[in-house]
């Protein structure tokens, strides 16, 4: 058992999905613009913020660990001291449940109970003063705790170093899928200004070549990726623009070949992971959604059925048939609109605007990579199984 050598995976590690690698391949503009936010902070320790949105699987979350890590070794190098507090707030969400993880950055013993969130937030401030050196939060996946109606942390986050004083501030990232403007109120957005937004677009089928290029070499053995199957798993990745999926496709089909003698990954190793972790990841994309986007993407999918595509107009009449059903309120058209770009950038849909004979023009939605019938049962499976709209209903 075991004796047998590892004949492709050099360093397994480096392909989990919590990796940092040492170079983010394709992201030096965000890099940049990260840098120049953070200068102020950086320089002498005034606080700085950044929101980071875009799709799945756009690195936003390598990203920003990449940047808090170099930030905090650069201040480091100029003698001075950085604390970075990483929060998940899929994990963590609610405004208790961040505060008290934040808390135990500082105090591990902190009590789980008996306080309220407004005494945490004072405890919060003593640690930061007395600290006397300042911390960077990073709310990855923002949009569960503000969804929660959790906007108050964030806006009393926003203005915490308003009390400080230097070195003990306090500076902000937030990371999410949907833009700032939707995420956040009036309030929180003037102190947190648009021109902080930092976008992650989907990968090209070029970038993640390079992606898969630079993952294999760090945790392949040599020769074992040859071009032209990175560039298979490229094309594979590309319907989503997402890095996971191909870093996924690498890890599986390096398993794969592993128990075969070639001693390097071949085509069929690619469709046979491809195809696992297809069904795999639309499952876990799906339940990156909060409600109201499923429920859209519900009533497009039924929308559709068979054919290639159908007019938003269409699409509409469906998602308030369907929204009655499930007894929540139909969002106005705009609203709509706006979901059907979200789901859009997530890859979920696709939209072509054409001429229509009267000589208007309307939108169309299509479904390119899911058999619609297929899409509609595994949101209705994962609508069910959250509950969360059923709960509306009942109130309503
Ligand atoms: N530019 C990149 N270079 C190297 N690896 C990347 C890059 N972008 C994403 N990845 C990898 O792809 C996976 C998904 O990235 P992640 O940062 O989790 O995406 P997001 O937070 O936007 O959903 C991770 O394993 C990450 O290490
Ligand atoms: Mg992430």
């Amino acid at each position: 058992m075991f004796e047998r050598a590892s004949t492709i995976i050099r360093d397994g590690n480096k392909l989990s999905f919590d990796y940092v690698p040492a170079t983010i391949v394709c992201r030096a503009e965000q890099q940049r613009t990260l840098e120049t936010l953070f200068r102020p902070l950086a320089a002498d320790g005034r606080p700085c913020s950044a929101f980071l949105t875009g799709g799945v699987g756009t690195g936003k979350t390598v990203t920003a660990k990449r940047f808090c890590a170099d930030l905090a070794r650069y201040c480091q190098q100029h003698n001075r001291l950085l604390d970075v507090i990483f929060v998940n707030c899929r994990i963590r969400n609610t405004e208790y449940g961040v505060i008290l993880e934040i808390l135990r950055y500082f105090d591990r013993g902190f009590p789980d109970r008996g306080f309220a969130t407004d005494e945490m937030l004072d405890s919060l401030k003593k640690h930061l003063e007395l600290n006397r050196r300042p911390a960077v939060i990073v709310l990855d996946e923002v949009d569960n705790l503000l969804r929660n109606n959790s906007r108050n942390l964030v806006y009393q986050l926003s203005r915490f170093s308003e009390d400080l004083p230097n070195p003990s501030t306090l500076s902000l990232i937030m990371i999410s899928q949907f833009s700032v403007a939707e995420m956040l109120d009036e309030a929180s957005m003037s102190t947190f200004k648009r021109a902080n937004a930092v976008r992650f677009n989907r990968y090209t089928e070029d970038e993640l070549l390079q992606i898969i290029n630079a993952r294999a070499a760090e945790a392949l053995e040599p020769d074992t990726l040859l071009p032209p199957e990175a560039a298979m798993i490229a094309k594979q990745a590309a319907e989503y623009g997402d890095a996971r999926f191909a870093i996924e496709i690498l890890e599986r089909a390096a398993s794969v070949a592993e128990t075969e003698p070639e001693g390097n990954i071949c085509p069929d190793d690619i469709r046979t992971a491809g195809s696992s972790v297809y069904s795999d990841v639309s499952e876990a994309k799906l339940d990156d959604l909060d409600d109201n986007r499923r429920l859209a993407l519900l009533a497009i999918a039924r929308a559709i059925k068979d054919r290639a595509s159908i007019s938003i107009t269409a699409a509409e009449k469906t998602y308030a048939v369907v929204c009655e059903e499930y007894g929540v309120p139909a969002r106005k058209h705009t609203q709509f609109w706006t979901y059907v770009q979200g789901l859009e950038r997530n890859g979920f849909v696709s939209t072509e605007v054409r001429s229509e004979q009267d000589g208007g023009r309307s939108t169309y939605i299509g479904i390119p990579n899911i058999p619609p019938r297929e899409l509609a049962k595994k949101l209705e499976y994962i609508i069910d199984r959250d509950g969360a709209v059923a709960e509306e209903r009942e109130f309503s």
